[in-house]
């Protein structure tokens, strides 16, 4: 059986517009991200909330503009993150700021700008963040950031992206509260207690681990309540919604959303704004990689070993080699006869430059693409073995409406002679 081809993706004619561009490239479906968008704020109904969406998974304007223009505010864990945030035109309101290793200068441009929440990930950053608020005489908008403390067995994905255990770095253990809301107290005349945040781990497709993190948080947020009941305004219970990379996955976001809702409504938090930091299901199926192959490779004494060598690698789409994910490859032009597997590889010289085995056409494809690719990939792209970036173009409407060219080998040249 031949392959079906996988010409035609956010309305428009993937081979086409591969004909007359260098491959790889990222191309997004806009159009999707802005329904995924909505959706999600859709499935608040009426109840307070911020979807702020996690702009590590994929930082294009043109993106965050879509998501934005669907409901969504950000969620940013870098000071250029943020710039890029404000400069997009987000409302300060509508963005929270994690990460647990914040410069004095990323603490103060995120208290300039007046964003709803910095999520601090330790009782030590209370201090600092006070510090920096008082020598910059404004108040700081605090929220804690608590690491649930589950087994790790219980959060079922990768263990590269799993945070809600205590071997993390990530957020205050739920044990050191108590530490966390002292340090709060002390600091009164420079912070507000604005509310609390968890982040349980990624690429979840089981709501169960997220509902036992958003379970712990709702305890702390009560106590939280009790002690800073003027200023708390926010329960954050993190992202992660799992999407399917082919092998299935049960649940939507939005039945993270109703499995989380009622843990507020019956701990009498209802009236807080929930805020939800997703970043994957906005933009990863909405978005692939294509590639041409480059040649094909095999062994006549060892006829089970072939090789598609393709023109994208691990420093375009990092996410096989760095926690063994798969994406489907799909073949856009060429191939034919029946399929067999084989083993796609990227022309980066490690051995980890390698997408997996793949069912494709006996008579090789001459375009594929790697599918929902649109979070964690061109954000992770490096230049590594002197690779240009690759070029990214937006959809809308099944037309081009934007889009950068991919970077030319001589760039990297010169920059390199530069150094
Ligand atoms: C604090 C925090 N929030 C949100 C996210 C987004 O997660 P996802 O893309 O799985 O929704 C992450 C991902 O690592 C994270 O660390």
């Amino acid at each position: 059986m031949a392959a079906a081809p996988f010409a035609r993706f956010a309305n428009a004619d993937l081979e086409e517009i591969t004909s007359t561009r260098p491959t790889p490239f990222y191309a997004h479906d806009l159009d999707g991200m802005h329904a995924a968008a909505a959706d999600l704020v859709a499935s608040f109904g009426n109840a307070p909330h911020l979807v702020a969406y996690a702009v590590k998974a994929n930082s294009s304007a043109s993106v965050l503009r879509t998501l934005v223009a669907g409901g969504a505010g950000a969620d940013v864990v870098s000071g250029a993150e943020l710039e890029l945030a404000l400069r997009v035109g987000i409302a300060p309101s509508s963005i929270v700021f994690s990460g647990v290793a914040k410069t004095d200068a990323e603490i103060d441009r995120a208290l300039g700008a007046g964003i709803a929440s910095i999520h601090v990930e330790s009782i030590e950053e209370i201090a600092r963040v006070a510090a920096r608020a008082r020598s910059l005489s404004v108040r700081a908008q605090v929220s804690i950031r608590v690491n649930p403390s589950l087994a790790k067995e219980a959060i079922a994905t990768h263990a590269h992206v799993a945070t809600g255990h205590d071997e993390a770095k990530f957020g205050v253990l739920a044990d050191d509260m108590p530490f966390a809301f002292e340090a709060l107290a002390r600091e009164a005349d420079a912070i507000d207690a604005v509310g609390v945040s968890a982040h349980v781990g990624s690429q979840l497709t089981e709501v169960e681990p997220y509902v036992a993190s958003a379970a712990a948080l709702m305890t702390i947020a009560q106590e939280f309540r009790r002690r800073f009941a003027s200023t708390m305004r926010l329960v954050d219970t993190g992202g992660g919604f799992g999407i399917d990379y082919g092998s299935g996955c049960p649940v939507t976001p939005g039945d993270f959303i109703r499995a989380a809702r009622p843990l507020l409504d019956r701990a009498g938090l209802g009236d807080l704004r929930h805020v939800i930091e997703p970043g994957r299901c906005l933009v990863a199926p909405y978005v692939v990689l294509v590639s041409r192959v480059v040649q094909t490779k095999a062994s006549p004494s060892k006829p089970e070993l072939r090789w598609l060598l393709v023109d994208a690698g691990m420093n375009d789409l990092l996410r096989p080699a760095l926690y063994q994910a798969n994406h489907r490859v799909a073949v856009i032009s060429g191939g034919s006869g029946p399929l067999r597997p084989w083993r796609v590889v990227g022309p980066v010289c490690e051995s980890s430059d390698d997408f997996g085995l793949h069912a494709l056409p006996e008579e090789p494809p001459r375009i594929v693409c790697f599918r929902d690719a649109g979070a964690y990939g061109y954000t992770m792209a490096s230049r590594y073995n002197g690779r240009a970036l690759p070029g990214e173009l937006f959809l809308r409407g099944g037309v081009v409406v934007h889009e950068v060219g991919r970077a030319s080998d001589a760039s990297w040249v010169s920059e390199r002679l530069g150094a």
